[in-house]
């Protein structure tokens, strides 16, 4: 099988960059391991970018977002019990970010793939890449039905997250470097039938963990407290989850509403970046060189972001025959990762209790909190950041 670009992984950034080729007139074939039920109904975050909804809405894939999503004009940080606004459109010149979560964007985008021609072979799994830093690099990769393939491209985009086979390809220690940070934390996430309990979303600093009110709809709500990263699903009943919820948002009035809890994960926190993120003819987007801790969602915007920068690098090459896009995206898209990387690392410490931090540590947060939500200084740093730079 032969095409002119091999993508790893239908993902934001496969599937993103699958259909900006595609506008260019450049063909792709996507390798996906799981099925697509199963990446549809795959629970992730839910916070877009006013970048990632403007590039979504310019390559035809906006639509149900625009109906469906929710625009949020501002957040709330709360502590000791009392909730400060951000207000997102003011402090970031009209900027602002929508509410829509992710196997939603996912789903928009296989079936615009798919309308338009593209190809996506679900269940077949990336074995290896062979000959990258020749102009004939190759995926080998196993068929549904089990066969043995090879497909033969110009370049090969690893769209195939943390845990898959294109970053390998990188040799580490000579070529690749990583950055790797872990935290004492993971995230506990549920989704309950309810009504919102707030218009906006809430990030609470309590001194019992980090808790997030998010939504997803009218009727569906995505909630997530700090936990132990080494802790069970099954060690949570429901209203035991109700009532650290409770414990870490009461106060001041507000009462968060319940519902039946229908979905339950834990996801651990971890800062990860791996540099290039090209190696030959093999480009790495998304999650594959990089990923983030959730607090500020910016693990699909990054991805989409990188989709970008390399689209536009591939388009140069196929219609001026131009190289230096592609010999520049590890630093074009490192810019950004690295400010990503910053402020989840950031918004991170500012609103969790680690095991590990002391008296002085909580002062110190509490401190900086009331900084961040009296400050017009301060608080335009987060917005600006939280809705995300201008995609260039
Ligand atoms: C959601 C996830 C996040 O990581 C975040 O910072 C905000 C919202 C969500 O899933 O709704």
């Amino acid at each position: 099988m032969r095409t002119q670009v091999g993508i790893v992984g239908a993902g934001p950034a496969g599937l993103l960059l699958s259909h900006m080729l595609h506008l260019r007139g450049i063909e792709s074939v996507i390798l996906e391991s799981r099925s697509r039920a199963a990446i549809e109904a795959t629970i992730r975050a839910g916070v877009l970018e006013q970048g990632t909804v403007d590039l979504m809405t310019e390559i035809g894939a906006g639509e149900r977002m625009k109906r469906e999503g929710f625009v949020h004009h501002g957040f709330e940080i709360r502590f000791q019990n009392r909730s400060h606004r951000i207000n997102l459109h003011d402090l970031a010149n009209g900027r602002t970010i929508t509410v829509y979560a992710q196997h939603e964007v996912l789903k928009d985008l296989i079936e615009l793939r798919l309308a338009t021609g593209g190809q996506i072979l679900f269940e077949a799994r990336a074995e290896g890449l062979e000959d990258v830093t020749s102009d004939r690099p190759r995926i080998r990769f196993t068929t549904k039905e089990g066969a043995a393939e090879e497909l033969i491209c110009d370049f090969v985009a690893g769209c195939d997250g943390s845990y898959g086979v294109c970053r390998k390809a990188i040799p580490e220690g000579t070529v690749r470097q990583d950055y790797f940070r872990t935290y004492p934390a993971g995230w506990f996430g549920i989704l309950a039938k309810a009504p919102p309990s707030s218009h906006e979303l809430i990030y609470t600093h309590h001194e019992r963990g980090f808790a997030l009110i998010s939504t997803r709809s009218p009727n569906v709500q995505r909630m997530y407290f700090q936990c132990d990263p080494n802790d069970k699903v099954a060690n949570w009943s429901d209203d035991r989850i109700w009532a650290e919820l409770h414990a870490r948002v009461s106060g001041d009035g507000f009462r968060l509403k319940e519902g039946e809890i229908f979905q339950k994960n834990i996801v651990p926190l971890r800062s990860f970046v791996a540099e290039p993120m090209q190696h030959g003819r093999l480009f790495l987007a998304g999650d594959a060189a990089h990923s983030v801790p959730p607090t500020g969602a910016k693990g699909l915007n990054l991805a989409a972001a990188d989709a970008h920068v390399l689209a536009r690098a591939i388009g140069a090459y196929y219609s001026a025959n131009a190289t230096d896009l592609l010999e520049a995206y590890t630093a074009t898209a490192l810019r950004r990762v690295w400010r990503g990387q910053w402020f989840s690392w950031y918004m991170t410490q500012l609103l969790h209790r680690f095991p590990d931090a002391g008296a002085f540590d909580l002062k110190r947060q509490l401190a900086e909190l009331e900084l961040v939500t009296s400050s017009r200084a301060a608080a335009t740093m987060i917005a600006e950041n939280y809705v995300g730079l201008p995609l260039s």
